[in-house]
């Protein structure tokens, strides 16, 4: 009776009222401001036994994941922190056959969907999930040796391949966004100076430069045409491109896409439409399924607007001198009463080093940011109010929110020792993006093949253009050497609680 009651309500209603008010979503709060706070460790165990109950769920209908963020996320009135829960769900996934993972190279079966070498650019796929690779220092951070991807081989011999460590994804979206504002900076130079050739009848060179950093010059031609041939560290359509060791990808919705399909055979229903016809990257099966392993739409888009979200949306490591935490010599029973060092003044002399050097001209510690909104498919986040602590902050004085990045986003020559084996993406292979130092201390070991376990081989490896730096490096004496490392690795992550 209740029941027919509340439909007849409702029938009357729908007939004379309004549409029902939008839903209110609670203000963000992504992840405990507090790391040490008893809120952060509830969050850490609430977090560890979702994953098992999604494990439990997952062991009784296979897919179930997969289904429930689909869901979750097709609602249009989801709340934020909802489809970063979404996003994070699907990165700590472990993705199984029922889910698309794998492709035709070995359909469900009693056979491995597993290769550990790349086949050119369509991948391998190597493992089921994002968190088996980006795991050292925290969710989201890089990976050891053996977690390196093998890209571009032939699918069976590593030595055909190139070994690529998989990178910390720290403050993410902030990079992103720091990459389009530079990249707009040179498009206005380069407009410019087209618009002022075709007025003058006459050439126009411009020297390419955003952020305070230089990216060689061009040359305008009346006709509208351009000679890009002096312009570096940059493709010569002037678009920064900030992810991939090679700075090859421009956003995190694309590396996101790419990492599904080559590392775990999952298509997005997005890269599946966009690249059609792209069968060295997607394969050769039907337009709906290409990678023939009668899944199609593996992740919708939606769903990977949870995914970026999440990852936009993490934090950015700290850049502050060590300091000893209370009760640490009671704790470690007496272990470090013999050294006197609190590191402070190391720190500081490291820090004058890295400048020194020449280490900042290409780390440039500190680029300026102006518009702190992330966007990307249908999500919008406020880096500054709403991605996860600690966040980047306004600065008044300066106008912007400053990102102590370490990079200048833009690639330089290594030298033969530290080159790749193949072109990536147009790049040649003495050719390396500036890694942020941003967290070093937290995604060991070092460089593009993760073959540094220790800072001093990373900047040995260090020819090319930085061959003074490195030298400068090894001239200094041992209390230098020692500072300089103090210094680099108090670049690391904020700590929060974790339970695996
Ligand atoms: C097999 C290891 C591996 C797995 C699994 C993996 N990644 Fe990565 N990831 C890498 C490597 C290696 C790179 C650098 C690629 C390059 O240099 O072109 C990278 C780069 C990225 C980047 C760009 C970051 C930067 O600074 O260059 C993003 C974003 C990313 N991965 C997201 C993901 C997501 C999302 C997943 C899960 C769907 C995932 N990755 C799974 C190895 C992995
Ligand atoms: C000419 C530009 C340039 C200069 C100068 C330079 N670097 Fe680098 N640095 C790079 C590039 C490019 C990479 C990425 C190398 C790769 O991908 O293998 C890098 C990588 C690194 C890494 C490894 C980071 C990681 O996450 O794997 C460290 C550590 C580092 N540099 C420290 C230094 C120090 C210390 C100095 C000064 C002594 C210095 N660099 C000078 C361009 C430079």
């Amino acid at each position: 009776v209740k029941a027919r009651a509340a439909l007849f309500v409702c029938v009357l209603c729908s007939a004379c009222s309004e549409p029902p008010a939008p839903r209110v979503c609670p203000p963000v709060e992504l992840v405990a401001p507090d790391p040490l706070s008893i809120d952060a460790a509830r969050e850490a165990h609430r977090w560890a036994a979702l994953r098992r109950e999604l494990r439990f769920e997952e062991a009784r209908a296979p897919g179930a994941v997969m289904r429930l963020t689909s869901a979750r996320t097709e609602d249009p009135d989801a709340c934020l922190s909802e489809l970063y829960v979404a996003g994070r769900i699907l990165f700590e996934h472990e993705a199984s056959f029922a889910d698309g993972l794998g492709n035709q190279l070995a359909p469900v079966g009693p056979r491995s969907p597993f290769r550990r070498v790349h086949e050119g650019r369509f991948g391998g796929p190597e493992t089921n999930g994002c968190r088996s690779c980006h795991w050292r220092g925290g969710i989201a951070g890089g990976g050891g040796l053996v977690d390196d991807a093998l890209l571009f081989g032939d699918g069976d011999a590593v030595s055909s391949a190139d070994a690529r460590n998989p990178p910390a994804l720290s403050g993410v979206g902030v990079i992103e966004r720091l990459a389009a504002e530079m990249s707009a900076e040179l498009a206005v130079l380069r407009d410019d100076a087209i618009g002022q050739a075709r007025g003058s009848g006459a050439n126009v060179p411009r020297e390419l430069e955003a952020r305070g950093v230089r990216f060689g010059a061009l040359v305008a031609h009346p006709d509208g045409s351009l000679d890009t041939s002096g312009v570096e560290g940059v493709d010569a359509d002037l678009v920064v491109r900030p992810f991939g060791w090679k700075g090859t990808v421009a956003t995190v919705r694309e590396a996101s896409q790419n990492a599904l399909q080559i590392h775990m055979g999952l298509q997005t229903e997005e890269l599946v439409d966009e690249r059609a016809g792209d069968t060295e990257l997607l394969g050769t099966g039907s337009a709906s399924d290409p990678d023939r392993d009668g899944h199609a739409r593996e992740l919708t888009s939606r769903q990977l607007d949870a995914l970026v979200l999440f990852l936009a949306a993490q934090a950015v490591p700290i850049l502050r001198p060590h300091e000893r935490v209370d009760g640490l010599e009671r704790a470690a029973d007496g272990l470090l009463a013999p050294l006197g060092h609190v590191y402070v003044d190391e720190w500081i002399a490291g820090r004058a080093l890295f400048d020194d050097l020449g280490c900042a001209s290409c780390h440039r510690p500190q680029l300026l940011l102006l518009d702190a909104t992330f966007v990307s498919g249908g999500v919008t986040l406020d880096l500054a109010t709403e991605a996860e602590h600690p966040r980047i902050r306004y600065d008044g004085a300066s106008g912007g929110y400053p990102v102590f990045l370490f990079s200048d986003l833009r690639r330089h020559d290594l030298g033969d020792e530290n080159a790749s084996t193949h072109v990536d993406g147009g790049v040649p292979p003495r050719q390396w993006l500036t890694r942020p130092l941003w967290g070093l201390a937290s995604s060991a070991p070092w460089l593009h093949d993760g073959s540094a376990p220790s800072l001093d081989l990373a900047i040995a490896r260090h020819g090319g253009e930085a061959a003074e730096s490195r030298a400068a490096f090894e001239a200094l004496d041992f209390d230098q050497k020692g500072a300089l490392r103090i210094f680099l690795m108090s670049l690391r992550r904020q700590w929060r609680p974790a339970v695996p």
